[in-house]
């Protein structure tokens, strides 16, 4: 089926390369009006001149960094000074880092990154959002949540890291916000979907080291999708009119699936959402 976004606009996170940019690049090939943000203005601006050549559509950009508090406010309000409606919003940059950084604000990479990002952006962005109903918010979390859970008492790798527990803790941590979000968001018009994209040859990973580069090089391309089909889910989620209505779900492959036991622990996500807004001064 042929789908038109046009009169629609698109903010799209990491959308520089992997999925993000597929993501970014087919929602503007439907006529979207796509906004793109990543950390480095040369890197988007190339981007988007590509997308706008491939797809005759135009594509602006945001330089922010969303790992940090700071970026993610620039980034929201840079939006909302262009742009008064927001029909979907992909909350999709993220990463995987083998060893633990602190931030500028002193929070642990991937849980910044990975979580507080989509949280913050989200929570900065929700009354466009509901302005522009219907609208929904698409996050993009990973089948590694499933071995995870959420260590309150080690959440950001103070008393030991170990870069794969901190990860899948993050993408549980999608899971659990999205489904928080959608009980929040009940009668509202704005619906959100988390996804697995699968397996996916992009970059993630790449910034661990040489060794690490090579491993993850060599397997993702003997096993890893391509970006055009590891993105079919976002896509599906922030574009199929027959997904109107639908909201607190999980996808992979395009088709709603079980997350996680744990995923769907209430108090849990309360939780959650209780120590983002404490650490971010932001939600609803
Ligand atoms: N690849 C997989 O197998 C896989 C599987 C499950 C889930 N995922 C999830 O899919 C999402 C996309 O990952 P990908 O595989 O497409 O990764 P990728 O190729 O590494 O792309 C990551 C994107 O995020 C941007 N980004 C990274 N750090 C940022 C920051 N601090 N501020 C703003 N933008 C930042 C990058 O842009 P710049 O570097 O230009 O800033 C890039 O555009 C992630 O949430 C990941 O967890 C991936």
């Amino acid at each position: 089926m042929d789908i038109s976004m046009k009169g629609k606009t698109v903010l799209v996170t990491g959308a520089t390369n992997g999925i993000g940019l597929v993501t970014a690049r087919e929602l503007a090939r439907m006529g979207a009006q796509v906004t793109i943000v990543s950390r480095n203005a040369e890197k988007c601006a190339v981007v988007a001149e590509a997308i706008k050549t491939g797809t005759g559509n135009p594509v602006e950009f945001i330089a922010a960094d969303l790992s940090t508090l700071a970026g993610i406010r620039q980034a929201a309000a840079t939006f909302k000074q262009h742009h008064a409606r927001l029909h979907v919003l992909v909350n999709n940059a993220g990463g995987f880092f083998i060893r633990r950084y602190l931030t500028s604000d002193g929070f642990e990479m991937t849980f910044v990154l990975n979580h507080l990002n989509y949280f913050l952006l989200t929570n900065l962005l929700l009354d466009i959002l509901k302005a522009s109903a219907p609208a929904c918010v698409v996050n993009v979390a990973s089948g590694t949540h499933r071995g995870a859970k959420m260590d309150f008492d080690n959440l950001q790798g103070e008393k030991g890291y170990n870069g794969v527990r901190a990860y899948g803790q993050s993408k549980l941590a999608n899971i659990l916000f999205t489904y928080e979000l959608a009980r929040r968001l009940k009668d509202t018009g704005v619906t959100t979907n988390a996804l697995h994209p699968g397996y996916v040859n992009t970059g993630i990973s790449l910034n661990n080291g040489l060794f690490f580069q090579v491993f993850v090089r060599l397997t993702a391309r003997l096993f890893g999708r391509k970006p055009e089909e590891g993105a079919q889910t976002s896509i599906y989620l922030a574009s199929s009119p027959q997904l109107a209505g639908v909201t607190g779900k999980y996808f992979a492959d395009c088709q709603p699936v079980k997350s996680s036991p744990l995923s769907y622990d209430e108090e849990l996500a309360k939780k959650l959402w209780q120590v983002s807004l404490e650490l971010t001064g932001k939600g609803v």
